[in-house]
């Protein structure tokens, strides 16, 4: 509640400080979107180490990780980022980034079966926080 509030109070300012660019709108929806202002994003998919270079306010660019581990979990199967889940990499296998956005693997079904591949989209939940990769927007499970 109190970080919603605080993020309505700085989407205020702004709007009043600053005209509003496609970074602004981005960091301001808190939809993630990270696609949209940063690029060459990588992953070394032994560690879960995502980087990327983003745009900041300035327009400068500054490079930034976050690991996906931390909240991309395997649920029965199927890869999902969430505020409480991480640890894909402990029950997945075939890792990949597929495009800037899109992570691929395989994992394991709550029976210890292999499901099908599965594909994530990270923009809903990365964003580009004043250059910085950041997550947000995670839904708790
Ligand atoms: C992005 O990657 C390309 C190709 O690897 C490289 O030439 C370029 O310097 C990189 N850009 C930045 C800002 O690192
Ligand atoms: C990827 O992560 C592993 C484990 O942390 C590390 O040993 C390796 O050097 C990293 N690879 C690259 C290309 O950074
Ligand atoms: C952008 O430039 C302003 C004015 O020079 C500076 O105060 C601010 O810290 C810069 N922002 C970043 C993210 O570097």
């Amino acid at each position: 509640m109190s970080r919603a509030l605080r993020s309505v109070g700085s989407v205020l300012v702004f709007a009043i400080l600053v005209p509003v660019t496609t970074l602004e709108v981005v960091r301001a929806a808190c939809f993630g979107a990270f696609s949209q202002t940063c690029w060459n994003a990588s992953l070394n998919t032994s560690s879960g180490v995502f980087t990327a270079y983003c745009l900041d306010e300035n327009d400068s660019s500054t490079q930034s990780t976050v690991n996906l581990n931390d909240h991309v979990a395997n649920i029965d199967g199927a890869l999902d980022c969430n505020r409480n889940g991480g640890d894909f990499l402990l029950t997945c296998t075939a890792v990949s980034l597929l495009t800037a956005n899109r992570l691929m693997a395989t994992c394991l079904d709550a029976l210890g079966d292999f499901a099908a591949p599965s594909s994530l989209d990270l923009n809903p939940c990365i964003s580009n926080s004043n250059g910085f990769l950041k997550w947000s927007c995670l839904d708790s499970v």
